[in-house]
């Protein structure tokens, strides 16, 4: 095992009726910007729940996070902290106004151009972000990360910093009831890949990650048929929590990592506007396959362990893990090829320029996804 710090600082509030302890996390010195995303929060109560919280706090309301959180709408949500001089930002919704909130916190602060802070410019300081998550998927209700796009640049870009890892995430699985089929597809595959990309490169003997890494897919893997079926509170608990473990520091503490799918993922949500989530359902699979022998160690451990496969034939038995991923992504109703989206067949040589523009040169746990092996990784997934 590699060496680590784990601190992982969010205080979790978790089961139904949690958004009414909402005020009790909140200071009442606070001066909160409340920011929530297109409406879902109004149509399914928790905006009304919200506003109760609030009562005796001083707010100011922000609205219209888009789904991959728009640079520009942030700037504008910036300026409404800044001239109410707002001291804590309340993210009510799913990944993107979570991410859009924690880069209003660090960029309220930040005297130059906010858009430094995606370029690398390291986050000093930032005013402290709270979350109430409608969407369990991305894990950035507990973590230090978030991704913003800028549209007129097609660019999607992350930033990492301990100040905007939320104080709190209240987790109430009933709020996820009203999630649309499309919406509980991505809450089951982005942490499944999550999990993934901390656990399929190379062994260094780390039990308890490897294990817990191995658990959360095996309980996505079941979950998977069962979160379409309406108000079934255990199973949206249950993915909840899955889903808050799968990118919250843990399985990832001590062990190497590799991020390319996401980064190539990235890059096609900017061209083509393909869910997160889903970019990585076209990708994943190709990007293993590609790296099977640098992952072959990993790659048979997970072909035994999730999919408890168990043949001589250790190349067969890879291959029938990788197959298996996908049959489980399709098995969701989700899409793994590119051509099944509006994309030709200059998306390769796109995205390669799109990783070199970004600096993205050497990719994966071995650095050795440079921008030519993933334009032929994403040929591969036309
Ligand atoms: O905007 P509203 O009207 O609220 O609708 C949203 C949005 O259209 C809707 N929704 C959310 N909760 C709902 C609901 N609809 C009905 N009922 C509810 N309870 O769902 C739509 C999608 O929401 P979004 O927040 O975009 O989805 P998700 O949580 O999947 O977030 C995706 C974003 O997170 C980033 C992705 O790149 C993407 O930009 N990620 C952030 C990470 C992080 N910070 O650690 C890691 C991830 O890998 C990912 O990159
Ligand atoms: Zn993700």
């Amino acid at each position: 095992m590699q060496n680590f710090v784990f601190h992982n600082p969010t205080l979790i509030q978790f089961g139904e009726g949690s958004i009414g302890k909402l005020s009790k996390l909140l200071s009442s010195e606070s001066k909160v910007l409340f920011v929530y995303g297109g409406g879902s929060i109004k149509s399914n109560g928790v905006y009304d729940q919200i506003k109760a919280q609030l009562e005796n706090i001083d707010y100011i309301e922000f609205s219209g996070i888009e789904a991959n959180p728009e640079y520009q709408t942030a700037l504008r949500a910036i300026d409404l902290g800044r001239q109410h001089n707002v001291n804590f930002v309340l993210a009510v919704g799913g990944g993107s106004v979570a991410d859009a909130c924690k880069f209003i916190a660090a960029a309220i602060p930040y005297p130059d151009e906010p858009w430094d802070i995606l370029c690398g410019t390291r986050v000093n300081q930032a005013i402290p972000v709270g979350c109430v998550l409608t969407l369990p998927a991305t894990g950035s209700e507990s973590n230090t990360s978030a991704v913003i796009n800028r549209s007129e640049l097609k660019q999607k870009k992350a930033f990492s910093s301990k100040f905007v890892q939320p104080q709190f995430a209240v987790l109430d699985p009933t709020v996820t009831y009203t999630l649309p089929k499309r919406q509980l597809i991505n809450g089951v595959i982005d942490p499944f890949v999550h999990v993934i990309e901390q656990y399929l490169t190379y062994p260094v003997n780390a039990m308890v990650q490897d294990r817990f890494a191995e658990g959360i897919m095996k309980n996505l893997i079941e979950l998977g048929p069962k979160v379409f079926e309406p108000n079934d509170y255990p199973t949206r608990a249950n993915l909840m929590w899955n889903a808050t473990q799968a990118l919250n520091g843990l399985i990832g503490a001590g062990v190497p990592q590799d991020w390319s799918t996401h980064m190539i993922g990235h890059e096609l949500t900017a061209l083509y506007n393909i869910d997160h989530a889903a970019t990585l359902a076209i990708i994943l699979p190709r990007l293993l396959t590609t790296q099977k022998q640098q992952k072959r160690e990993k790659l048979i451990q997970y072909a035994q362990r999730v999919w408890d496969l168990d043949l001589a034939d250790e190349e067969l038995m890879i291959e029938q893990a990788i197959d298996k991923t996908e049959a489980f992504f399709r098995s969701l109703g989700m899409k793994t090829r590119l051509s099944e989206y509006d994309v030709d067949e200059t998306a390769p040589e796109l995205v390669k320029n799109a990783l070199i523009k970004n600096g993205y040169l050497q990719l994966g746990e071995h650095q050795d996804i440079t921008p030519d092996v993933a334009a032929n990784i994403v040929k591969q997934s036309l």
